[in-house]
């Protein structure tokens, strides 16, 4: 366990760019990995989840050469990846985790994973079901890591309508159905992110989708290979929101961010803090191996308090912290609902914004699957110890919380930031910040 300390600050000031988008990143590797011929990854995140996920993908055969500027990978072929005797350790991951089911479910061979502590708690009956409805063989510790998968070399179609939005689900399934004979249909009633379709239509799979009012069929014609290609990741949503939250909590703060991911179903954040009256900006706005791509620029604002639906939950599922922490901020109350997804997350994260809250005297009070939250105006008091139940997201938003609360906020662990974000604490203290 490492604490970290953040104190007050006096302004946040930069232009800075922040590291790869970490779904795209999982979702390049794990393609170019079963892709016929050589892929180059430009901008992937060397977080250690994605460390966890290269150590994986090599114990399963595959060729990946990291360089300074790119990762180079020849991909072994959609059914084409090694036995392994070893356990596939998963880190922190439930993306890497559910992705990787979905391609293992086409490989003739048993393969044993597992996770660390939080991610072996996570539920994955959610890609259990529709993987054995497609053939795979999968023993679990009551729909729970750790797993043993056995694929087979012809996956079956489904039809499957997602009982929860959940892009992990949908991709877990989509990647299954790439060595089915025939077509595979995903239909997701509330939208998610949509990363994995546009990179599959990157790397040349028959992939169709269908807009049917407000829901999406997606359909996938199997046993068709994946071509190699070049792929160029820019900076990630979910990164930005919460370096991006500093200046805005922050008096004389201007920070601009270059180069972030503000695709349609990953951009919500930022149109709810519009709504909240922050003073954000878009330019140089272009796209990026067929994502939306901007520089984006974050000044000094004064905060009102929103009210959020669920599907505007789901759109940033994972900004609900460093939303929670701007919305005590914020004048008059803020709240959201239907967030029952945010339980399962690293940590119960309704449960873990509450205490981290409550622990900086903040009014919050619990709701169903949400939270009331109280708006204070610059009057946090801090003077706080949080627990962040090794989830980088809590670490980080509480680390923002304590740039502009009057007393220090101290997390009890700053080591799981690394999963998503190793250099976090020196970018934020290179802007302004003082965490130590
Ligand atoms: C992710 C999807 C989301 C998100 C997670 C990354 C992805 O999870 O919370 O951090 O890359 O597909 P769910 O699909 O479980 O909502």
């Amino acid at each position: 366990m490492k604490s970290l300390l953040s104190h007050k600050t006096n302004s946040i000031n930069g232009t800075i760019t922040i590291p790869g988008d970490k779904s795209i990143s999982q979702r390049a590797l794990i393609l170019s990995s079963v892709a016929i011929g050589t892929s180059e990854i430009y901008g992937l995140s060397f977080s250690e989840d994605i460390l966890d996920l290269i150590k994986n993908l090599k114990l399963l055969g595959v060729n990946i050469i990291v360089k300074k500027e790119k990762v180079i990978i020849k991909g072994n072929g959609i059914n084409g990846l090694k036995k392994t005797n070893n356990i596939l350790h998963m880190g922190n991951s439930g993306t890497a985790t559910r992705l990787m089911m979905g391609i293992l479910s086409n490989q003739d061979f048993a393969t044993k994973i597992t996770g660390d502590k939080s991610l072996n708690k996570r539920p994955m009956d959610r890609i259990i079901d529709p993987l054995i409805k497609m053939g795979a063989e999968i023993k679990s510790n009551n729909n729970k890591l750790p797993i043993t998968l056995r694929g087979v070399s012809e996956t079956l179609p489904i039809k499957y309508v997602l009982p929860i939005p959940s892009a992990q689900v949908k991709s877990c399934i989509l990647f299954a159905s790439l060595g089915t004979p025939g077509i595979t249909t995903v239909i997701e009633n509330i939208l998610t992110r949509n990363h994995t379709e546009i990179l599959l239509k990157l790397f040349g799979a028959k992939i169709n989708i269908k807009k049917e009012k407000k829901r999406n069929l997606i359909e996938l014609q199997g046993q068709k290979d994946l071509i190699g290609t070049n792929i160029n990741i820019c900076g990630d949503t979910s990164s930005a929101a919460i370096v991006g939250a500093a200046a805005l909590l922050n008096q004389n703060s201007q920070l601009k961010i270059k180069n972030v991911n503000i695709n349609k179903t990953r951009n919500t954040f930022f149109k709810v803090l519009k709504q909240m009256n922050a003073n954000i900006c878009f330019s140089n706005k272009k796209k990026k191996s067929n994502e939306d791509v901007a520089d984006i620029t974050f000044k000094s604002s004064k905060l009102k308090g929103i009210h959020l639906k669920k599907e505007t939950v789901t759109g940033m599922i994972d900004e609900i912290p460093i939303f929670s922490v701007l919305a005590s901020f914020a004048s008059g109350n803020s709240s959201f609902s239907g967030g029952k997804e945010l339980r399962y997350k690293e940590s119960d994260r309704i449960n873990s914004i509450y205490k981290g809250l409550l622990a900086c005297k903040a009014q919050v009070k619990k709701k169903g699957d949400g939270l009331i939250i109280k708006g204070k105006k610059n009057d946090i008091y801090g003077n706080s110890k949080i627990k962040t139940y090794f989830d980088h997201r809590i670490a980080m938003s509480f680390l923002i919380m304590g740039t502009a609360a009057k007393k220090t906020i101290k997390i009890d662990d700053g080591n799981c930031i690394k999963t998503s974000f190793p250099n976090f604490v020196n970018l934020m203290n290179n802007i302004g910040a003082k965490i130590k």
